[in-house]
């Protein structure tokens, strides 16, 4: 999940320095009646009104309405990307919900590639629900971006409305309901990981000011660029008017990890395996908890009676999953990760199942299992289906799982003290400890 591309901030930082930023923020409004229309020549405007457009149900040329009956200026658009179209003008657009706006950073990396396209097909937010996408990346990723561009329109998908581009987080969070930040630096060789910690925390800084300042006030904050939970925790503390509760940190892959592996050793499919709970940190110290999990609803223990194996073969084979696929594959997980953002989405959009949970990592303030304030901790959810969660009360501890759970939080602090000077904490202090701890994929 780490190595994706890289967004320019707008801060001077010791270790990355943004040249001119590119104003390129092309508009690429689409739609599947794009065959139909006949491309209009740029509309050049003047002032400060939308320009909309109704397609009409014969097929024949959109018509541009100017509304207010004054005129913009557009100099990024062209054509027929321009116009807006009504969605209550035809029968079957009628009864959509509201377009959402979604941003997606890193967009031009491995990850959203195979994100996007999940998204524009309306398998995670519903067959009724138009977005709008917001495509994030860094000036070297420009072209690159506008290639995805290009196979999102040529995909057809009714559901994908608008497609923006650009290198501003300022310009590309205005008004976003969701946003998926995956774009963040890798850990290069030799970097220790203090460096790595501060480079994509300037990042994550600069995000969670752009969306503090421009994203809708109840924007919901997905982080998966690594290391995930402290650039969430990061972002949040640059964002204070956006609820902290609404910043995750990606870890459902690492649920979909453990549910397979327990699957595997019970010789169940994977849907049988339920309650799987991640806790603390995206990284070597997370904690797969085999304690509350279920399989076929009995508890894990029960059923595997090898207990030597779910402390040790287990909870090592989920920490250190990443690294293992980046040796067989020679790259990151991209694709499986863009799978666990789907999940991670859908189960905030729909009702968790009965006596059910997921894991994400959110904000620790409030926590009932006295796991260290201000934080992002990956602790069990539920949901209600409306885009919040509430925390899991009725979760049993044993000796080997509070241990296990205070090492990752160990881990997240020391981690915090690193980036103080990132998250209003005052001078940054780091001791990562004499053995440094890992993400997944650097095991
Ligand atoms: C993963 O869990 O697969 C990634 O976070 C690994 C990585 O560091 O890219």
């Amino acid at each position: 999940m780490a190595m994706t591309e890289l967004s320019t901030p707008k801060t001077t930082s010791p270790f990355l320095h943004s040249s001119s930023r590119l104003s390129l923020s092309s508009k690429l409004h689409l739609s599947n009646q794009f065959r139909h229309l006949q491309l209009l020549p740029p509309l050049h405007t003047t002032s400060n009104s939308k320009i909309s457009c109704s397609v009409s149900q014969n097929n024949q040329a959109p018509v541009a309405v100017q509304e207010n009956g004054l005129a913009k200026t557009k100099k990024e658009c062209y054509g027929v990307f321009c116009l807006t179209y009504d969605l209550k003008a035809e029968e079957e657009t009628k009864s959509w919900k509201k377009m959402i706006n979604i941003a997606v950073s890193g967009a031009a990396g491995m990850i959203s590639n195979h994100l996007l396209f999940k998204l524009a097909s309306g398998s995670v937010f519903g067959p009724d629900q138009p977005i709008a996408l917001k495509l994030l990346g860094s000036e070297r990723s420009i072209q690159a971006l506008e290639g995805v561009a290009m196979e999102l329109e040529d995909s057809l998908f009714p559901l994908l409305r608008e497609v923006d581009i650009g290198t501003d987080p300022y310009e590309v969070f205005q008004d976003v309901e969701w946003a998926l930040l995956i774009g963040a630096k890798p850990r290069g060789p030799g970097m220790e990981r203090a460096a790595l910690l501060d480079i994509n925390g300037q990042i994550f800084a600069e995000q969670g000011k752009a969306l503090n300042a421009v994203a809708s006030p109840n924007v919901k904050v997905l982080v998966v660029g690594n290391p995930c939970n402290t650039n969430a925790l990061i972002c949040l503390k640059n964002a204070p008017n956006i609820p902290a509760k609404n910043f995750h940190a990606l870890t459902r892959l690492d649920e979909n990890r453990a549910k397979c592996q327990l699957a595997l050793k019970a010789g169940v499919f994977y849907d049988k395996v339920s309650n799987m709970t991640i806790w603390g940190n995206h990284s070597t110290t997370q904690v797969p908890d085999f304690l509350n999990a279920r399989i076929n609803g009995r508890p894990v223990k029960e059923v595997i009676t090898d207990h030597k194996w779910l402390e040790e073969g287990f909870t090592e084979s989920v920490q250190k999953r990443g690294g293992l696929l980046i040796q067989k594959w020679g790259r990151s997980s991209a694709a499986s990760t863009a799978v666990s953002i789907v999940d991670a989405i859908k189960s905030l959009v729909t009702p968790t199942p009965e006596g059910d949970w997921f894991s994400t990592g959110v904000y620790t303030n409030g926590n009932p299992y006295g796991i260290a304030k201000d934080l992002v901790f990956s602790m069990p959810c539920r949901s209600t289906g409306d885009g919040d969660y509430e925390l899991v009360k009725d979760v049993e501890f044993d000796d080997y799982l509070r241990n296990r759970i205070a090492k990752s939080e160990a881990e997240l602090l020391a981690e915090k003290k690193c980036v103080a000077h990132l998250t209003g904490d005052g001078i940054a202090f780091c001791d990562l400890g004499p053995v440094d701890t890992m993400l997944p994929g650097e095991v």
